[in-house]
């Protein structure tokens, strides 16, 4: 069939047959397909949506688009986690020792940050000497012997989606929810984990505003998962807040640091552990919940996890002693508060604001070319719900210029909504979908 064909009968709302998704992306792949085509495509898939057999097709072409990763020489149940990206989201960096602490071999591949949200990959190279460019071989043999390894992931890894992500990013057809889940779960299904745990995230700091959006998008990916063999479960979690207490790339690190020692924000927390369990069940390392979360707190309280974070930054090439002593990380030239200007209570924090606040601070990538600064970032001192007084700290800044400190400011005042009355802290976890 012809490439206009399968774009006239999809714009009619026709299912397309699996030969016919196939053919799409051979041709993306092998350079005929033009970007016009693409594109057309594209709308009208956003259009007429695709239906559960056609999403998983297209996932499993995306998937086999290039390299796909072959764990098999590694012992147990690989468990991946994935996180649809947030605002202070260093869950990672928690909950991946704590499960192998645990026995759960995690062999992870990660993205850089774009835009307001954080990525893996740069908060773990706030550390001196850490290499995220790791070997096949190195990659396999650590998560052998530790049980946890984390790399960069290779370029090559879903190559169809490079493509369809980058011209959706131009052609106002990235809100499409078949194209988002099959582009998410084409990588994690390539990085050749037995079992996936997904986070995806909902609220003003994340993709999904609202949790019908978020869980008819972790359904769908579940179904993927599931579909093409691996077990598959998902959380909906709040993102109406920055998770946890700080923002910024080695800030965030010194914080996960802290939650290893079993000083987290509680909220935080909550969301480490319901991921934890998550992938402690799935990895059969715990029977009931109830049975993980009791052997999570062991594993913090004893320090068998974060025993487990060191060695696995030392296996990759980081300075433990940074680890060891987290005041070693360099610091951001200027600490700046910002004082309420009014009292009351917060009623919601513009999170997406704050992530760009963040960006626009130096700590995150407007253009993949940027070069990020390790060092700024914002406290959040007042989260939903908390009574706050005028003249009191919402939030400190860490900046390196004057500049930037002025307007981060005002930002941080305008993110900042208080209200006269009391307000209900909203739940961490909003939903979980297993099938
Ligand atoms: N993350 C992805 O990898 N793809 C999407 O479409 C959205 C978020």
């Amino acid at each position: 069939m012809r490439i206009v064909d399968i774009i006239e009968k999809k714009k009619n709302g026709e299912a397309l047959t699996d030969n016919e998704i196939q053919e799409m992306i051979t041709s993306l792949i092998d350079g005929s397909l033009p970007d016009y085509q693409l594109s057309a495509f594209l709308m009208a898939v956003v259009f007429q949506g695709l239906n559960e057999r056609e999403t998983l097709t297209l996932t499993k072409a995306m998937r086999d688009s290039g390299d796909t990763m072959d764990l098999s020489k590694i012992k147990g149940i690989k468990v991946d986690k994935h996180s649809s990206g947030g605002v202070g989201d260093k869950t990672t960096l928690v909950v991946a020792p704590l499960v192998a602490a645990l026995n759960v071999p995690v062999a992870k591949m990660s993205g850089r940050g774009l835009g307001h949200t954080g990525g893996t990959i740069d908060k773990l190279e706030s550390i001196p000497g850490f290499q995220v460019n790791i070997s096949e071989e190195d990659f396999i043999s650590q998560v052998n012997r530790m049980g946890f390894a984390l790399a960069s992931q290779t370029s090559n890894l879903a190559p169809a989606d490079k493509k369809i992500y980058a011209m959706r990013d131009v052609t106002a057809t990235v809100q499409q929810r078949s194209l988002i889940a099959s582009s998410i779960m084409s990588k994690k299904l390539a990085s050749g984990s037995d079992a996936i745990v997904l986070d995806v995230k909902c609220g003003d700091g994340a993709f999904m505003k609202d949790v019908k959006e978020a869980r008819s998008l972790a359904e769908t990916m579940v179904k993927l998962g599931n579909g093409a063999g691996k077990e598959t479960v998902a959380l909906i979690t709040n993102m109406d807040e920055p998770l946890g207490t700080y923002v910024g790339n080695n800030l965030e690190v010194i914080e996960a640091i802290e939650a290893l020692h079993g000083h987290g924000e509680k909220r935080f927390m909550e969301v480490v552990y319901a991921l934890g369990a998550q992938m402690l069940l799935v990895g059969k390392q715990a029977k009931t919940k109830e049975e993980a979360y009791e052997k999570m707190h062991r594993a913090i309280s004893d320090g068998s996890a974060f025993e487990k974070f060191k060695e696995f930054v030392r296996s990759q090439g980081g300075d433990i002693s940074y680890i060891e002593n987290p005041e070693k990380f360099p610091k951001a030239k200027l600490v700046y508060e910002v004082k309420s200007i009014s009292s009351g209570y917060v009623k919601k924090i513009d999170t997406e604001a704050v992530g760009e606040t963040v960006m626009r601070l130096g700590g995150g990538r407007a253009t993949k070319e940027d070069v990020i600064d390790l060092t700024v970032g914002m406290k959040i001192c007042k989260k939903v719900g908390d009574a706050v007084s005028t003249g009191e700290t919402l939030a400190v800044l860490y900046a390196n210029t004057k500049e930037q400190l002025k307007a981060a400011e005002q930002e941080v005042l305008a993110s900042y909504h208080i209200s006269n009355e009391k307000v209900e802290c909203i739940p961490m976890i909003l939903d979980e979908i297993t099938e």
